[in-house]
């Protein structure tokens, strides 16, 4: 997959719990998503009475924009989908056309709660590494299809920063997927792992339930000391 840029696509709340072995329990700890983008995560979790907090450079932007950013790149991704076939597994979209639906079906969803949750600050806007978050009371951080996927755009430096920044403000990360968008595993990911345990922290690769990406089903979960 050949990308320009970091493109505004999102996953639905049943693709979080997936990606990220989210199970009931977690759903309801104080969650922040990081680089959530236009997934309706935030939106899903709301709508069941449960509360995310949202960071992403992407709401610097109002509703329409947004969605324009999303119609500009859509139709580009699905048609490399088509064009590369053996690089995708297809337990748990179907087809690229599938794929495409889902994903129009979140951006709806998120569009359709976005000004509001902007209004009630479940919506910030913000980018790795530094975070103007003061607390450090997070129970899980997240951040999908973001850290690792771009490993040739952000190197080692920004992913250590990164990642030690989530880990200042919760007690446990989970980052999703490991692969970069060339699907191989993300050239920072030995190393990150190896710093990590040198300096206290506790991180485990787990495989999940989730795969797009063929080979794309592990996670990475990092527990502070
Ligand atoms: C492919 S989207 C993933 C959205 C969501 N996590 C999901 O999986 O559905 C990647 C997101 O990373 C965001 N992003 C780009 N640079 C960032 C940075 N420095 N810090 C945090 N997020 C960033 C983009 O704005 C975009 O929304």
């Amino acid at each position: 997959m050949k990308l320009d840029k970091i493109v505004p696509f999102g996953r639905s709340l049943d693709e979080y719990q997936s990606m990220f072995n989210l199970s009931d329990s977690d759903l309801d700890k104080k969650i922040i998503g990081i680089a959530d983008g236009p997934a309706s995560f935030n939106a899903e979790m709301n709508d069941r009475g449960k509360s995310v907090l949202s960071i992403d450079p992407l709401y610097q932007y109002g509703a329409d924009e947004i969605d324009r950013q999303f119609y500009n790149v859509v139709d580009n991704i699905i048609s490399q989908v088509k064009n590369t076939p053996d690089n995708w597994s297809w337990s748990y979209h179907l087809s690229p056309d599938k794929l495409r639906e889902n994903r129009v079906n979140v951006i709806r969803k998120f569009i359709g709660d976005y000004e509001t949750g902007k209004a009630e600050g479940r919506y910030v806007t913000g980018e790795l590494p530094i975070l103007s978050i003061d607390g450090d009371d997070f129970d899980i951080a997240l951040c999908s299809h973001f850290l690792f996927l771009y490993s040739e755009q952000f190197d080692y430096q920004f992913h250590r920063a990164a990642i030690l920044e989530m880990l200042r403000i919760a007690k446990e990360i989970r980052i999703f997927p490991l692969l970069t968008l060339e699907l191989g595993k993300s050239p920072h990911l030995d190393t990150l792992i190896n710093e990590l345990h040198a300096n206290g922290y506790e991180p485990t690769i787990k495989k999940v339930k989730y795969e797009l990406q063929k080979g794309g089903d592990e996670m990475l979960r990092v527990v502070r000391a």
